[in-house]
């Protein structure tokens, strides 16, 4: 290649980075067709993926407690909760699909350990009063997370995140409702409760993610609009909406440090256990063996319907493509 065309091909690539950017700066949306960086790509597929996998594998944990629900109303809305997570899911595949990743690789990823899933789903559901906490806490923490990808600078995550957060929003209030059910019952139940409560509230805390000064891709990515707070800032904001609702309910959160700060206007709260936050997410949590097992058996199992449907679609190609 001469000197000229090399000049050529960086003044094509400097001007499509200054498109890129100052599409970002307008905060306008980039479309799957839109020229980006590679890192960006990179970066929206993992975090994608990422997202897709805890949505299904999220589906275990309260999968374990359907057959068990204790009344038909209780089972109908967690099997409602349970497939629109299968939903959450496909949303996500598809969306990572239109950044040109390959599902079943995505999900070869998954089964093997090689892409994680939220750290959250490592913990076992060990009595139904967790499907109601799961709810309102793990709901309700997603909910933070995501309603501000709402406006993540990639358009099809974006509206694939608007659409999951109205569900989670039904998820989370079922939870609580359940909760409040279990609240006004026997005295064994509102044990049951804060035991859940006391269970889950520092694995939901660590949902946001390691702390801002250990949270190495945080900056870039709030650069490029696919993040728009910090792990830090939304935690916060989870704790400041969850304490109200835990005194309407009546049940304690199990951190002596809580408070209300006047000074800051918000409240001052304990450290998660981080070395328990890594050794979960290095494969060390309590399920973790058990839910990538599981979820590598319902692929095996599924495997004869991806087949028939290939096979499906050869045939109508092979029809389609013959002369009338
Ligand atoms: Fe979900
Ligand atoms: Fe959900």
């Amino acid at each position: 290649m001469s000197d000229t065309a090399v000049q050529a091909d960086d003044q094509t690539d400097a001007g499509r980075v200054d498109q890129f950017d100052a599409l970002i700066a307008e905060g306008l949306r980039i479309e799957p067709r839109d020229w980006m960086p590679d890192g960006y790509r990179a970066t929206l597929i993992r975090q994608i993926a990422q997202h897709a996998h805890s949505e299904i594998i999220g589906m275990q944990p309260e999968g374990n407690w359907l057959t068990r629900a204790p009344s038909l109303r209780r089972k109908a809305i967690l099997l409602a909760k349970v497939q629109d997570e299968a939903g959450h899911g496909l949303y996500l595949y598809s969306a990572a699909e239109t950044l040109g990743a390959d599902r079943a690789e995505l999900t070869a990823k998954l089964i093997d350990g090689r892409q994680k899933y939220s750290s959250i789903f490592n913990y076992p559901t060990l009595t139904f009063a967790d499907v109601g906490v799961i709810g309102w806490l793990v709901d309700g923490a997603a909910i933070c997370n995501q309603v501000p990808l709402c406006r993540s600078s990639y358009g099809p995550y974006g509206r694939a995140m608007i659409r999951v957060c109205k569900e989670e929003s039904f998820h989370q209030r079922q939870g609580y409702e359940m909760l409040m059910t279990m609240m006004s019952g026997s005295d064994g139940q509102r044990d049951m409760v804060q035991d859940a409560v006391d269970r889950w509230w520092w694995p939901a805390l660590m949902m946001f993610g390691p702390p801002d000064d250990n949270s190495p891709n945080t900056a870039q990515s709030m650069d490029w609009g696919i993040k728009r707070h910090t792990n830090d800032e939304l935690r916060q904001r989870f704790v400041d909406m969850t304490v109200p609702q835990a005194q309407a309910l009546g049940v304690r959160l199990p951190d002596p440090q809580l408070h209300w700060n006047e000074d800051r206007g918000a409240h001052d709260f304990g450290a998660p256990d981080w070395d328990e936050f890594f050794s979960v997410i290095a494969g060390y949590g309590p399920c973790n063996t058990e839910r990538i097992a599981t979820r590598r058996q319902a692929h095996e199992d599924g495997r004869w319907v991806r087949e028939a449907a290939a096979a499906f679609a050869a045939t109508h190609r092979e029809s389609e493509g013959e002369p009338a």
